[in-house]
């Protein structure tokens, strides 16, 4: 029989301070006009003291598990990705794990920047459909705005902290689950969207630095070839997707996309405009969003797509 990975429940956290363009106005030479026309981006959650990667990942976590109706404690696989972690060792998986009380169980970070989601999920369904694991937290989560340099306004506009979480279950013989993944690298364009800093290098953590054009022209070709590859992959048209949730950079590289694709953009989800890029916590959080308010239900063909730092670009095809 076939095993398939099923989300059982999604969550999301977001910092409880949201800053609006016109706060960011005040500080660094930009406008509202500015940000939403190039961007869509309205606001940002910016955490706060005590609030970190881990901290938001576990709330993510706490809700994704009372929705799917499924104790900590069964949870035995913990992937989360993250280019933030709380600390350069040990994983924030672990940190996660040790906050929600599971006595037991696989943990350990993904660093695939704002493709971490879509590498997590590929690697936790590959876990899952070998036996290694029942139950999975898959976790997307961040707090960008700890390495963004607020005298940058061409990046530090960009960006959003947050968390995004899912529950998924290994099922035999169902109809529903994850029906196909692809990944890609291309380390070539390592200095397109990058880091200056870490600890084998720098000894410092560094400040964000990216060549927003050429990111932004790489985007739309990566993510148009692989949402082909998986719907070719999972057996389906694009007259079969119910919803597109792609990772929230820019809306215009939403847009742009979903044209190439000759999908209509109301079956695309954006919350770019309210959490602005999240990385990899982007595609979980835009789930929760279009799964809480009543938009994807039980059974619709649902597909995920990212592409950011390295470069790393995936896509997820999956009856949700
Ligand atoms: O999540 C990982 C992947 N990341 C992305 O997907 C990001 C991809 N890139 C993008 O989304 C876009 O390239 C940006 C939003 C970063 C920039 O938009 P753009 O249309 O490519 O603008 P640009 O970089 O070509 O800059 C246009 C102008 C420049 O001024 P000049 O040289 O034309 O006089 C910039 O200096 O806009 C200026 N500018 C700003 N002006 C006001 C750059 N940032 C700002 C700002 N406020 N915040």
């Amino acid at each position: 029989m076939s095993v398939k990975s099923v989300i059982r429940g999604v969550g999301a956290a977001l910092p409880k301070r949201r800053v609006d363009n016109a706060e960011l106005a005040a500080q660094v030479d930009t406008s509202d006009e500015w940000i939403v026309e190039r961007t869509g981006i309205r606001s940002r959650y910016i955490a706060g003291e005590g609030e970190t990667t881990g901290t938001l990942a576990a709330d993510a976590c706490r809700q994704a598990l009372a929705r799917a109706g499924i104790a900590a404690a069964d949870i035995d696989l913990i992937v989360l990705a993250t280019a933030t972690p709380d600390q350069t060792f040990p994983s924030t998986a672990t940190k996660v794990q040790a906050m929600l009380g599971i006595p037991d169980a696989i943990a350990f970070d993904v660093q695939a920047v704002c493709s971490g989601f879509l590498y997590a999920l590929s690697v936790a369904d590959s876990m899952l459909r070998g036996g290694n694991a029942r139950r999975a937290l898959v976790i997307g989560a961040e707090t960008f705005s700890r390495i963004l340099d607020w005298e940058d306004r061409a990046t530090c506009v960009l960006f959003g902290d947050g968390a995004g979480a899912v529950v998924l279950e290994a099922e035999d013989g169902g109809e529903r689950g994850i029906l196909a993944t692809r990944l890609h690298a291309d380390g070539r364009h390592n200095e397109m969207l990058y880091v200056d800093g870490g600890p084998s290098t720098t000894g410092t953590v560094g400040k964000l630095r990216m060549k927003g054009r050429e990111v932004f022209r790489h985007a739309v070709v990566n993510l148009h070839d692989v949402l082909g590859e998986v719907l070719e992959a999972a057996d389906l048209s694009v007259a079969d997707v119910d919803w597109v949730v792609p990772h929230q950079a820019n809306a215009r590289i939403i847009d742009a996309t979903a044209r190439k694709l000759g999908l209509s953009a109301d079956r695309v989800v954006l919350t770019v405009d309210r959490h602005a890029n999240t990385s990899a916590a982007s595609v979980p959080l835009a789930l929760e969003v279009a799964v809480q308010d009543g938009r994807i239900k039980p059974g619709d063909i649902v597909v995920l797509e990212a592409m950011g730092g390295g470069f790393t670009w995936g896509a997820a095809a999956l009856r949700f």
